[in-house]
């Protein structure tokens, strides 16, 4: 008996979940909506693995929304650097030449990352001397490889730590210095590329008021050493509780130094908005009101600062958040490529 009913629950469960398909279904049909590309006056990116190009499905999407792309993680040590200390570039190169082909520009993902210490570096004990030129090498080839192509580089990724109390301690900074090896880093870049805009990248700015301040006293320490850094990224990894006004606050404090800005790594997850409960309308509801106070404060910035505002994906089931645990949903694409209501929401907040 308890079996019949539990079997009657689940196909009543199924019937009702069908219906409650159809009309997202029927809501989604309905939202027409321009290209971000074309609706935003400043360049518009998103993330790709090179396996994704691929896809049937997925290609096009990007094709017609974005004009700026950026490796999701085959231009990182990880990929790049193999255990023998040779490089490798088909899938970076495959993404660039995906981007030539249709028109977009190309940003370049990331050079110099503590997260990321190939075994082949780590091995490198021979001094300082070594170190450096095998550093300085490695920077001088990926950069120039895409010299004329790349629009900017993340040169630095992550350099705050989590609490905002200083710079992470990482093989580079053991090797060549705190300041130094990003110095160094910028250097080489430039070196390599006279044209690129050179960047520092990090996340939780918005987050954390105290790694922010920490963030821009590194700015200004890496301005103050003459390195070449030319842009300031923030990549925005957030939730869909993002309190009202932290967004906007932190783009007008990375602007003080009139540098141009990437937003680089937009997302707004709805797992990890745990003020918000469970409530699927709250959330939705919240996860457009950021990604529209996104789209408002990066257009308000002087047009010289708006270097590129990037999703980190475009469709939710391709999302880095949902990797491990599926189940997320913090892009503006659903899995089947349509617009959601925080495109419509992102739009909305152009100006
Ligand atoms: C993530 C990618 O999305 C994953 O595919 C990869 O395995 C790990 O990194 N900050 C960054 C990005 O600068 O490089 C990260 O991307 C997300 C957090």
């Amino acid at each position: 008996m308890t079996g019949g009913l539990s079997r009657r629950a689940v196909v009543g469960s199924t019937l009702a979940l069908a219906a409650c398909d159809r009309t997202i279904e029927a809501q989604a049909a309905t939202l027409e909506l321009p290209p971000l590309r074309s609706a935003a006056p400043f360049p518009v990116g998103t993330c790709v693995q090179a396996f994704q190009l691929e896809d049937r499905a997925l290609s096009p999407l990007i094709a017609a929304q974005v004009s700026q792309l950026t490796a999701e993680w085959e231009m990182k040590m990880e990929y790049i650097v193999q255990d023998d200390g040779s490089l490798r570039f088909d899938a970076p190169d495959q993404i660039a030449a995906f981007a030539r082909t249709h028109g977009m520009r190309f940003f370049g993902h990331t050079l110099v990352w503590y997260a990321q210490e190939p075994p082949a570096f780590k091995r490198l004990d021979t001094g300082r001397i070594a170190f450096d030129a095998a550093y300085r090498n490695y920077i001088l080839a990926v950069v120039g490889r895409y010299r004329g192509q790349a629009v900017g580089w993340d040169v630095v990724n992550e350099a705050i730590d989590d609490e905002g109390d200083g710079w992470r301690d990482c093989l580079w900074s053991q090797r060549l210095g705190p300041l130094e090896h990003m110095v160094l880093a910028f250097q080489h870049a430039r070196e390599a590329d006279p044209e690129a805009v050179l960047f520092l990248n990090d996340y939780n700015l918005e987050n954390r008021p105290k790694k922010r301040v920490a963030f821009l006293k590194l700015v200004e320490a890496l301005l103050k050493a003459g390195a070449p850094l030319g842009g300031l990224g923030t990549q925005t990894h957030v939730a869909a509780d993002l309190p009202a006004g932290r967004l906007s606050a932190a783009i007008t404090d990375l602007a003080s130094f009139g540098l141009p800005i990437h937003l680089s790594e937009m997302d707004v997850s709805l797992r990890r908005a745990k003020g918000l409960g469970h409530d699927k309308a709250k959330l939705e509801a919240g996860q457009g009101r950021v990604y529209a106070e996104a789209a408002e404060a990066f257009s308000r910035l002087p047009a010289q600062q708006r270097f590129a505002f990037t999703h980190w994906g475009l469709r939710d089931p391709d999302s880095w958040l949902n990797y491990k645990d599926p189940g997320d949903a913090p892009l503006l694409f659903d899995r089947r490529g349509r617009p959601k209501a925080a495109a419509a929401a992102w739009i909305g907040g152009l100006r």
